[in-house]
């Protein structure tokens, strides 16, 4: 681009699209919006170079150009090798002043349908900045970016790259030897680029685990807000937004008729209700299985049967897993199902379905039916329909969570980053979550546009029940 600006999209052409599109949504995240007003005179974060990974779409576009009216310079990558909007990409990387001849945006590097070594290689290309070591600050969904320079750092200590192994999966395979390649060309890179971050605020469940694992053996480099765990965040988009978009994945992938089937959603978490209200919603007869007695309860009690996958495995004609765990159905499951079941996957990796093993069972075969929609045909003639290769369907066969969703999420987000980046003194090597006062904040800035009405706590009440006039209404402990 005459302008310099770094980028790989699938086709800027499709910018005009992108842009249409980003509008609509930002009259639908009046969180981002309203944090643009605050914030847009302070930039509280000028001077802010942020390396992105997250789902490029155009709710997360309007995080982006949020995150530049606040000062911040910014590289992004997508998170998954099929969450790529292709028309959000475009337009981010045009800007709303540029035009597909001369770009003016953000460098974004990202298409749908990257191999695993072109994702790897676009997750690299987001942390090297002209001029600088790396980014001085992080926004991770699922926390690959944050891993790898975790793991670059450590090897660089060691001096070796672990060699691959018969049970590293294709995918640890494509890192380690994106590692090897680093360490050998330069080998103190990642060591030099960690001292300048200041921090790292996750989106998901799966990363902020990965997170209170590098914070418990004491091997976690920066600071880290756990954004997941905003009551905003969690209790909203985990849960609505899955209900939402668990079915448009469904729907745009298969268009079978949800009515009347027998659907089995594994784990029973945030995600795990709101898909099997997803489901429920459509008039399909839900199960659960669950491992931890209290949500098992709670599905009980919400009115679905719980029972062991091996119980139903011949009965449904719809799986989906939730769980965030790995080896949630795997190839000998699938083998018993009935014939033209849907199996797919809506935790973060797709390790929840066993994939390898399905492509290792001896004559079966696979007819891509269209992208992300595969017909897997065992030797019997009966047949399972894999969504998005067994990574997340509602990003892999729809467009993810709807704009106002995803507007509380990454309101957190940006208040995250706020936090991290002008406060470095304030925070440890440990992982935080935003202060409830803020959570609230969140909820407040999302009532309006939905024509709630809060009722306001009198003096005399809110004395009564040991809280502030202004809040925060709950103690750390109250769960929602
Ligand atoms: P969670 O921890 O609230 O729920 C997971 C549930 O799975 C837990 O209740 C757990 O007991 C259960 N579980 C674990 N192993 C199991 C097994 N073997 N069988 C049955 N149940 C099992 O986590 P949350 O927030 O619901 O997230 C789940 C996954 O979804 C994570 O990977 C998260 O990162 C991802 N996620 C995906 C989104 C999307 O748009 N696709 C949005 C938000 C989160």
């Amino acid at each position: 681009a005459p302008s310099g600006l770094q980028y790989k999209v699938a086709d800027l052409g499709l910018a005009e699209y992108g842009r249409n599109e980003i509008r609509l949504a930002e009259h639908e995240m009046p969180g981002l919006v309203s944090l643009r007003k605050e914030f847009g005179d302070a930039q509280p974060l000028a001077g802010a170079r942020i390396t992105g990974s997250l789902h490029m779409t155009v709710q997360t576009a309007v995080l982006i150009e949020t995150l530049v009216a606040l000062g911040a310079q910014v590289r992004w990558v997508s998170c998954n090798i099929f969450s790529t909007q292709d028309h959000a990409a475009a337009a981010v990387v045009v800007g709303p002043d540029g035009t597909v001849e001369d770009p003016k945006g953000v460098s974004v590097f990202a298409w749908k349908g990257e191999s695993l070594p072109e994702y790897w290689w676009c997750s690299d290309q987001v942390l090297r900045w002209e001029g600088h070591d790396g980014p001085n600050m992080i926004l991770d969904d699922g926390g690959d970016v944050t891993l790898l320079v975790h793991n670059g750092v450590k090897f660089e200590k060691s001096g070796v790259v672990p060699e691959t192994t018969e049970q590293d999966s294709e995918e640890e395979g494509v890192v380690l030897e994106a590692l090897r390649a680093s360490l050998r060309a330069e080998p103190d890179r990642f060591t030099k680029m960690a001292v300048d971050i200041k921090g790292v605020s996750e989106e998901t469940t799966t990363g902020v685990h990965r997170l209170y694992e590098l914070a418990k053996t004491g091997e976690l480099l920066f600071p880290a807000i756990n954004v997941n765990d905003a009551v905003t965040k969690s209790k909203f988009d985990n849960k609505y937004g899955c209900r939402h978009s668990l079915i448009d994945g469904i729907n745009r992938a298969t268009d079978v008729l949800i009515g009347g089937k027998v659907a089995v959603i594994c784990g029973y978490g945030d995600v795990g209700k709101g898909s099997a209200e997803s489901l429920r919603g459509q008039g399909a007869r839900v199960i659960i299985t669950e491992i931890d007695p209290i949500c098992a309860l709670q599905a009980a009690m919400d009115g679905y049967q719980v029972a062991t996958l091996d119980d139903v495995i011949d009965q449904a004609d719809i799986f989906v897993t939730t769980t965030g765990n790995k080896d949630i159905i795997m190839a000998a499951d699938m083998a018993k199902m009935k014939h033209q079941a849907i199996v797919g996957n809506i935790g973060h990796f797709d390790n929840e379905i066993d994939m390898a093993g399905l492509a290792r069972v001896s004559g079966i075969k696979k007819v891509d039916i269209k992208p992300q929609v595969a017909e897997w045909v065992f030797p019997d003639g009966h047949s399972i329909l894999v969504l998005s290769e067994g990574r997340l369907l509602n990003l892999g066969n729809a467009t993810g969570h709807p704009s106002f969703v995803m507007s509380n999420s990454f309101t957190n987000q940006t208040m995250a980053q706020i936090e991290l980046f002008t406060k470095p003194g304030e925070y440890d090597k440990q992982v935080y979550v935003l202060p409830k006062l803020l959570d609230e904040k969140v909820a407040r800035l999302h009532l309006d546009a939905l024509g709630a009405k809060l009722t306001e706590l009198r003096k005399d009440q809110a004395e009564y029940i040991g809280v502030d006039v202004a809040g925060p209404y709950k103690p750390d402990h109250y769960r929602y």
